[in-house]
């Protein structure tokens, strides 16, 4: 039987890599406090979810984990249990919890996690519950824990909240409102990660494209780049997302001026179809988005490519669908991540009507994965022979004889090589490709 640590904490993470990054500063907080990981929830006192909710599915897969976690409290009622993040952010969602998770004792938003010491601390010396949901953001939290980062990789929130409010999407009612951190706290974050090992960073934000906006005086992410490019022994900048409405000219040309930014641009498009776009209120038509690929494809030449697509949008009719099928032969992404609508309560397309049946939905769904995944092996094909530039991670998961890493374009790479190259750029000359991987042999210069 696994023994609990009086010291031991346990995080789930549900969601996107800017909750991943939260969980991280969660992981710091108790770290100051004196816990220590453990591998498991039977081993720890404090066990926490950090929640998503934008799709119903993933908010049904955390009630269902929340419920189960009532066996530590009966094994130990000293276990704390505490949930937070976006779900929590939800109208009527912490009275749910409160009235129908007895077991559990915290529940803290996205605009308070900061608070999460005080809160352990209350909860422990009265044993009371502690339910404490912001409804707005306050100002932007600089004196985070320094975090311990594990690997060559790291990723830095640069903006918090969102303000698009596409009509589909709970996260600017889960997130609040845009708010951009100075870019001095943000280059001071990148090189304490960089003394620390980190040789690549994804700057993080809703929308990166419109950082600065808001700062006085305003500063645009294309500028933003070229500093966090400036930082010595940091060799890749990557960053995500994008919004196309935001994408403009001046930031492609940035990226052409900071080479450590990598030629890789996810730029989630939706829908191909204007009717949808203009429902779903993205702030973009077809033909803009197309002319946009091309002129990131004009500077950019061997950029990837990579986007999201919501399949059965209310009233998505089969011509719709058609001009999604089409975009996307058009624009031959080297990846799309595919997602069937979901309806979020309190968002305008939740209301529409037209809803599409769960049936249309998965046959569409299937459709467009069989086309993409046909792309994304297209896409690779002509990379075999090529020599790329991978920046190599650490033995490879599926193969633990080879090493893996990623190429500027972030795509994985297994090859064979030595383990002392780990967090170095090597050469790789391409053998094999397959859908999502690509295989190749260790070339001895770097290119
Ligand atoms: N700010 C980013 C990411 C938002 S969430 C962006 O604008 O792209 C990540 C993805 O989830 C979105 O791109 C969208 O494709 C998907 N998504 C958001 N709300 C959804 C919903 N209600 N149903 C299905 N997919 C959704
Ligand atoms: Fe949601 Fe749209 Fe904001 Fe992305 S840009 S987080 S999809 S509202
Ligand atoms: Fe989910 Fe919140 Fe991210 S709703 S996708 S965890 S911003």
């Amino acid at each position: 039987m696994t023994k609990r640590l009086k010291n031991g904490y346990f995080i789930y993470t549900f969601g996107c890599q800017m909750n991943e990054r939260d969980s991280e500063s969660l992981a710091g907080f108790l770290t100051q406090m004196g816990y220590e990981k453990v591998l498991q929830p039977e081993e720890a006192a404090v066990i926490l979810i950090n929640t998503c909710c934008v799709r119903e599915s993933a908010e049904q897969k955390i009630l269902g984990r929340l419920g189960e976690l009532n066996k530590h409290k009966k094994a130990d009622p000293e276990v704390i249990i505490g949930i937070g993040g976006c779900m929590v952010q939800q109208p009527g969602m912490s009275d749910k919890i409160r009235t129908s998770y007895r077991h559990v004792d915290l529940v803290f938003g996205t605009h308070n996690l900061h608070q999460l010491p005080i809160m352990i601390e209350r909860c422990r010396q009265s044993q009371e519950r502690i339910i404490d949901v912001w409804d707005s953001e306050g100002e932007i939290i600089e004196e985070l824990p320094e975090r311990s980062v594990e690997g060559i990789k790291a990723h830095v929130t640069i903006m918090y909240g969102c303000d698009n409010y596409c009509s589909y999407c709970i996260v600017p009612y889960v997130r609040g409102r845009e708010r951009s951190r100075q870019p001095k706290d943000i280059v001071a974050e990148v090189e304490s990660l960089v003394k620390q090992g980190v040789r690549e960073v994804t700057l993080l934000g809703q929308n990166v494209n419109s950082y600065g906006k808001d700062l006085q005086p305003p500063i645009s992410f294309g500028t933003l780049l070229q500093e966090v490019n400036k930082i010595d022994k940091l060799e890749r900048i990557r960053f995500t997302t994008s919004h196309p409405k935001d994408f403009d000219p001046t930031l492609i040309e940035a990226m052409t001026k900071a080479p450590k930014v990598c030629e890789q641009i996810h730029l989630p498009v939706q829908a191909g179809s204007n009717a949808v776009l203009e429902a779903m209120n993205r702030g973009y038509n077809r033909a803009y988005y197309l002319d946009l690929i091309s002129k990131i494809r004009q500077a950019l030449p061997n950029v990837a490519l990579t986007t999201d697509l919501i399949i059965g949008f209310p009233g998505e009719t089969e011509e719709d669908f058609a001009d999604t099928l089409d975009l996307l032969e058009k624009v031959r992404f080297d990846n799309a991540f595919t997602f069937l609508y979901s309806r979020r309560s309190g968002t305008p397309a939740a209301e529409m009507e037209n809803q599409i049946s769960d049936e249309t939905k998965r046959e569409r769904f299937q459709k467009l994965l069989k086309l993409q995944n046909k792309i994304s092996l297209e896409q690779n094909e002509p990379l075999v022979g090529q020599v790329l530039e991978v920046l190599v991670e650490g033995p490879s998961k599926t193969n633990p004889d080879k090493l893996t890493g990623r190429t500027r374009g972030n795509k994985i790479v297994v090859f064979d090589g030595q383990e002392d190259s780990i967090g170095q750029i090597v050469s790789v000359k391409i053998e094999e490709v397959r859908t999502w991987t690509l295989l190749g042999n260790l070339e001895d210069t770097r290119p």
